[in-house]
Formats: structure tokens, sequence, C-alpha cells
């Protein structure tokens, strides 16, 4: 362990500034990375012993850095791991300042330690809770660090990833992510295999399999919808109506129809109008299958929202008191063009509402992309409020499915209306 990470396990109590805050600055101005790994350390070390021992160096040092290859324990972890139990006030308040200084000299927020753990989760676990500063000062950095990313990158969103162990700047480590059922970090993302999941063209072209309790791809295996959300569904519905006392005259919108929950629960507050917008050949054939075609109040969109939607915007007859939007293998990116398509289509005192799994498989990353979202829909007037709804009972094991696209055991219900 360095000094640096030394005087991050609080060795010296009460934490005072006086103590602390200047032996930070002295190690980080004299040139040690705020981003140096326990992992790096332990690379040079080895390095050392094996000059004084007269071995060859190693042929790719950068790639052998310590025991576990895929780790970045960083100064961050090593404080937020050390972070005593008992922590006063004030003490807090110098660790805050800490915090501020390696964010300052270029700390990442979002590297995964050696036991596959964000900083986040290490602070959770010191019994701070996601309200509490020293959190919310790293859901910030994220929210900057990812801000700041899509400026660099003149507006494209990159996506936050926490599967480069290699890399150590912090600009470059926010990477693809939302690459499954509804844009989450991929942490195992690995191209070939998740094709599906990332590739609408791919996708579109994949068979399904319609199961009992789930919609998978075929081949892969993954999850394209499962009925754990079902739950996640009937609340979204009820918030798609917000004049509840008139149902019957509200038009809805659902993009993504999947296994039909939503639908169905929509159907059951019989709306005026009903529309269902829908991607996948297998999909359809389902809808058409199960009598959707049928019914008085629906109308089917056949195709991708991208031209569908922007179809019914240049026709500009129809406008929705309610739009829901769940579908497959699209990115965040695509979230940002469907706001401009919601804005034209949504009544002004109408709601829109998403399945909510941004980021979900890190509670980090879930916490910054709901900030990230309330920026966003900001900026054209609209305003995302939460709901947090517990769901320890609903989530399943995941043994059926190839990848788990939700790892938190609660969920965000975005309600989002002009201001
Ligand atoms: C997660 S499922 C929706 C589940 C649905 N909320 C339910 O309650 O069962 C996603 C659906 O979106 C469809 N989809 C994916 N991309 C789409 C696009 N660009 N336009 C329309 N539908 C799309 C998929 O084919 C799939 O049926």
């Amino acid at each position: 362990m360095s000094e640096l990470h030394s005087l991050l396990t609080f060795p010296d109590r009460p934490i005072s500034k006086n103590y602390y805050v200047p032996k930070l600055e002295h190690f980080l101005k004299s040139g040690i990375p705020a981003t140096y790994t326990l992992e790096q350390v332990a690379a040079f070390e080895r390095e050392e012993r094996n000059k004084s021992e007269g071995k060859p160096e190693e042929s790719k040092p950068e790639e052998s850095s310590g025991d576990d290859k895929t780790s970045n324990t960083t100064p961050l972890h090593v404080l937020a791991r050390s972070l005593p139990l008992d922590i006063n006030d004030e003490e807090l308040q110098v660790v805050l300042e800490m915090m501020n200084i390696l964010f300052e000299y270029g700390a990442g927020w979002n590297f995964i330690d050696y036991e596959d753990k964000t900083v986040g989760d290490l602070l959770l676990e010191r019994q701070q809770n996601r309200e509490s500063p020293l959190y919310r000062r790293l859901v910030e950095a994220g929210v900057s660090a990812e801000l700041l990313l899509r400026k660099l990158n003149g507006g494209d969103v990159e996506f936050l990833d926490t599967d480069e162990p290699e890399n150590n700047d912090p600009e470059e480590t926010i990477q693809r992510a939302f690459e499954s059922k509804e844009q989450e970090p991929v942490v195992s993302y690995n191209e070939d295999d998740d094709a599906t999941a990332a590739n609408q063209q791919v996708y579109l072209q994949t068979k399904l399999e319609y199961r009992d309790e789930a919609l998978i791809t075929k081949d892969n295996k993954d999850g394209v919808m499962m009925d754990w959300e079902t739950k996640i569904m009937e609340i979204a519905s009820k918030t798609l109506f917000p004049n509840p006392g008139a149902t019957n005259s509200a038009t809805v919108l659902n993009i993504g129809f999947g296994m039909g929950i939503i639908d169905t629960f929509i159907q059951a507050q019989n709306p005026h109008r009903h529309y269902i917008c829908e991607a996948h050949p297998d999909v359809l054939a389902k809808i058409r299958e199960d009598g959707w075609y049928e019914k008085d109040n629906v109308v089917i969109l056949e195709g991708r929202w991208q031209d569908t939607l922007n179809q019914l915007l240049d026709e500009g007859e129809v406008f929705f008191d309610g739009i829901y939007y769940d579908t497959f293998s699209e990115h965040y990116q695509d979230m940002l063009d469907l706001y401009d398509v919601i804005v034209g289509l949504i009544k002004p005192d109408g709601v829109f509402s998403f399945f909510n799994g941004l980021g979900a498989d890190r509670s980090l990353c879930y916490d910054v992309y709901k900030k990230i979202v309330e920026i966003d829909v900001g900026n054209y007037g609209m305003i995302c409020d939460y709901t947090t709804y517990s769901l320890d009972e609903q989530l399943p094991d995941w043994n059926d499915v190839k990848r788990s696209y939700f790892n938190c055991n609660y969920y965000y219900h975005p309600r989002i209306a002009f201001a």
C-alpha cells in the first residue's frame, strides 16, 4: 500500500482537516495520480522485487497489474472501505472535502474494485445511505463526468461502463453501457455474445420465443421481457392516465408490446384510444394471434417508433394523454431522440413514463442516470418525479436468462410531465 492509500485508511482519529487535508494535497501535488490503484502498487512492488532478484521484466507490465487483473481499487475505494462506522458530522465534512480534492485531481467515480464493488457500494456498506452527502457527491461526480463526456463527443452519448480495468483515465472510463433490455450499464459486456441486445438491426432479425413467464431470444436466451416486471407495469399503467376519473376519454400510446403486460393493464382502464407501437415481426404475430387487432379502441403501429411516431408527428392529428416507452436493444441516445418526439405528441397536461432500467445493474449508475434523465427532460421544460418501490419480492434469480439486467432491489418509477 502506498502512503496515499495508507492515509485514506484514516489511521488518525478524530478525522481532522488539519491532519488529513494538507497531507492528501501534498501527495497529489507531488504527482501521485488520484486514480492510483492498489493493483498498480502491487505491480510496481513486484517489478521492484524482480529487479532486485535479477529476474527479467514482465513482458506486459500494464496488463499484469496485481493479482486480480480485472479490478481497479482506487484511493476512493480505500477511503470508502475505511470509513469509520462511528464517524461524526464534523469528520464527515472533512471526508467530503477529501473526496472533493480527489475528484479535483481526476479521481474516477465508477471503477470496480477487487471485490467487484463501486465506491458507492462501499459507502452504502459503511452505513451511508443514498441521501448522505458522500454518496450524493459521488453521484454528482458521475453526472458531471457523463455530461462532460457527452459535450466532448459533440452531443453523442457515451455510456457508463465499469469494465475497463486497465484504463485509469477518468474521462475514458465512462464507456458504452446501455446495451441490453432498456439501456443498462453492462459490466461484463461481450460484443459478440450480446449483439442481439446491443444492436437493434440484429435484434429485429432474431427469432423470439414466448414462454409462460418471459419473452426471450431463441438463440441467446436474452430476456426481452419477464413477468417479474408485472407490478412495475401495473404502476406505470396507472400513471398514464393523468385524469383517473376520465380514463375512457384518454388516448394513450405504449411503445414496445413485449408480453403485452402493460397493454393488458391499459385495456382494463378502457381508454378511448390505445395505440401500440411494435417493431419485431414475432411480437407483431403474437399481437395478431391474441386478437389485439380486433379490439375497437386499439391501433397497432407496425414498425420502429423512430418511423411510425415521426409519421404521426407529421400528420399532426393525434395527441396523447399518456405515453409509455419500454423497448429492447436501444441505447440512451435513442431516449434522447425520443424526447424530441414525445414533446410533439403529448398533450400539454399529458404524462410520459418509461421502464427505468437505466444503469440498474449497479446502484451507483442507477442513481447517476436517475439524475441525468431529470436534467435531460428539464431541457424540454418537463419535470421528472420518481417514486421509489421496493422490488425485494419481485426480482427473479436470473437462472433462466443469460444476463441479469436489473440488480437493484428498488425501482425508481418515473413520471414526466410539463412543469
Ligand atoms: C421489454 S419489451 C416491452 C414489454 C412491455 N412493456 C410489456 O408490458 O410486456 C420491448 C418490446 O419493444 C419492442 N421494440 C424494440 N425496439 C423497438 C422500436 N424501436 N420500436 C418499437 N418497438 C420496439 C420489442 O420488440 C419488444 O416487443
